[in-house]
């Protein structure tokens, strides 16, 4: 059986994954109107992974003999300030993740839910990978900012970079 404080903490992770998935969508339509179609496709894909990262719980939950609630999402931000501020905001939200993630982790180990403990590590190895990938493309903004013609290279690597679940 879930943990009853680790079965609150689980459904709140269902609707921070949706918002997650809403977000990169809402980059995802960004991009496309700023002139990026790769990168608008590569958020379009994250935000896909978002909606199977929340459909996950769901059929954890349900397996586990918890009960999943559909989440009210909130709404994402729709404006950013440039190619690279929404690739800033993106790595700054998965690091909030990440301490969600971290803290369901620490909960279910705490209340003795081991059965969530052992579900949550594939999360945990999925948030190393997503800051990771989010932290090379920022990298990669970095180098190129003082050459804007490389937005336009960039953009079309983009268009391919995934990340390993999606190869999957
Ligand atoms: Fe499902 Fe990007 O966190």
């Amino acid at each position: 059986m879930i943990n009853d404080k680790v079965l609150v903490l689980l459904n709140d992770q269902i609707e921070l994954e949706a918002f997650s998935s809403f977000q990169y969508l809402s980059m995802c339509a960004w991009l496309e109107h700023q002139g990026y179609p790769g990168a608008a496709q590569f958020m379009a894909r994250q935000a896909d992974e978002e909606m199977m990262h929340m459909k996950k719980i769901f059929a954890y939950l349900t397996s586990a003999g918890g009960r999943a609630i559909s989440p009210a999402i909130r709404k994402p931000q729709e404006e950013f300030d440039s190619f690279k501020d929404a690739f800033e905001t993106a790595l700054n939200h998965e690091k909030k993740v990440t301490e969600a993630i971290h803290n369901i982790v620490y909960e279910s180990q705490n209340n003795r839910d081991f059965t969530t403990f052992n579900f949550m590590q594939w999360y945990v190895a999925e948030q190393l990978e997503e800051e990771n990938l989010f932290a090379t493309i920022l990298n990669k903004i970095q180098l190129l900012e003082k050459d804007n013609s490389s937005f336009y290279h960039l953009d079309m690597e983009l268009a391919n970079l995934q990340g390993q679940t999606a190869k999957n």
